[in-house]
C-alpha cells in the first residue's frame, strides 16, 4: 500500500489548529547560493514566501504567528547585508498596509527597538497603529529580537517593581514573567517550524516555546509553500501533547 500526498488541506482538523505558530525562516542565503545569486536575492525571495505563508495561516484561522526576521545576533553579518535586510523590512512594513489590507492581518514588531533607526521605529509605530483594529491573525515580526534579551528586559521590569516595594520576590509567578514579555497577553507557541534543516532555536522565544511541538523542515525558506505549512500542521496534529501528564 502506498500513500498519496494530499494536495489540499481537507484532512486537517480545523478545530485543532495550533493557536500560535512560531517560524524561524532560515536558509535564504543558501537558496541564493544554490542559484549563483547574491544573498540579498534570497532575502527578497524569502519576503515573498512570508506573505504567502501569513496569508494562508490567516485563511486557515490561525490566531497568532511570530516570524523571526532579524535576531540580536544578526548584527554580526556584513554591514551591506544588514542594511539590505533593514531596507527589506522597512519596505515590508510600509507595504504591509497595502499588501495585507484585504487580509485583515494585525502587525506588531517584537524585539528591542532602540538599536533600530529612527525611521524604522517610526514606521513600526505607524504600521502597528494602522493595523491595530484588524480582527484576523496577529503577526509578530521578530525584529532585533533575542529570547535572552527579552528575558533580561522582563527581569529588569520585575526588579524595579521589587525595589519599589510593589512586588514580593517570594511571590514571583510565571504570569509575572509572561506579562513582561513582548508577547504579553498572547498564548504560548504551540508549533515551532524551522526551515533549512538546522535544528536549533538560535535564541528564538526561549520562554514561549517551552511546550511547543517542533517541526524541522529541510526546505529552504524561499521554497517553503502553503502546502508545506499544511504538512507541518498535519505533523503537529499527529503528535501527542502531554504537558508533563500521562
Ligand atoms: C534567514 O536566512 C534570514 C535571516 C537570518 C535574516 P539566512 O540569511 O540565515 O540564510 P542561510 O542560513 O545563510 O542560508
Ligand atoms: C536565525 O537564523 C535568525 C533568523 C531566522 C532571523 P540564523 O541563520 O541567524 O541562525 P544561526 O546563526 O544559523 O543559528
Ligand atoms: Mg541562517
Amino acid at each position: 500500500m502506498f500513500f498519496k500526498k494530499k494536495k489540499d488541506n481537507s484532512d486537517i482538523d480545523m478545530n485543532n489548529l495550533p493557536q500560535h505558530i512560531g517560524v524561524i525562516m532560515d536558509g535564504n542565503g543558501r537558496w541564493a547560493k544554490k542559484r549563483g545569486l547574491p544573498r540579498s536575492a534570497g532575502h527578497k525571495a524569502g519576503a515573498e514566501s512570508l506573505k504567502k505563508i501569513v496569508t494562508e495561516a490567516n485563511n486557515m484561522g490561525v490566531k497568532y504567528i511570530t516570524v523571526y526576521a532579524f535576531s540580536t545576533e544578526n548584527w554580526k553579518r556584513p554591514k551591506s547585508e544588514v542594511d539590505y535586510l533593514m531596507n527589506l523590512l522597512m519596505d515590508y512594513l510600509i507595504n504591509a498596509e497595502k499588501t495585507l489590507a484585504g487580509e485583515n492581518v494585525r502587525i506588531r514588531a517584537i524585539g528591542s527597538r532602540k538599536e533600530l533607526s529612527e525611521e524604522m521605529q517610526e514606521q513600526i509605530k505607524k504600521t502597528e497603529k494602522l493595523t491595530s483594529d484588524r480582527t484576523g491573525i496577529v503577526m509578530n515580526i521578530a525584529l532585533n529580537y533575542g529570547g535572552r534579551e527579552e528575558l533580561i528586559n522582563a527581569a529588569k521590569q520585575l526588579c524595579k517593581r521589587a525595589a519599589a516595594g510593589e512586588l514580593d520576590p517570594d511571590e514571583l509567578r510565571e504570569k509575572d514573567i509572561d506579562d513582561n514579555l513582548y508577547t504579553a497577553g498572547q498564548p504560548e507557541v504551540d508549533l515551532l517550524i524551522r526551515t533549512s534543516g538546522e535544528q536549533r532555536l538560535s535564541n528564538f522565544m526561549l520562554w514561549q516555546v517551552s511546550y511547543a511541538e517542533m517541526v524541522f523542515v529541510n526546505k529552504l525558506w524561499p521554497d517553503f509553500k502553503p502546502a508545506d505549512l499544511h504538512e507541518c500542521i498535519r505533523i503537529y496534529q499527529g503528535r501527542g501533547r502531554r504537558f508533563g501528564g500521562i
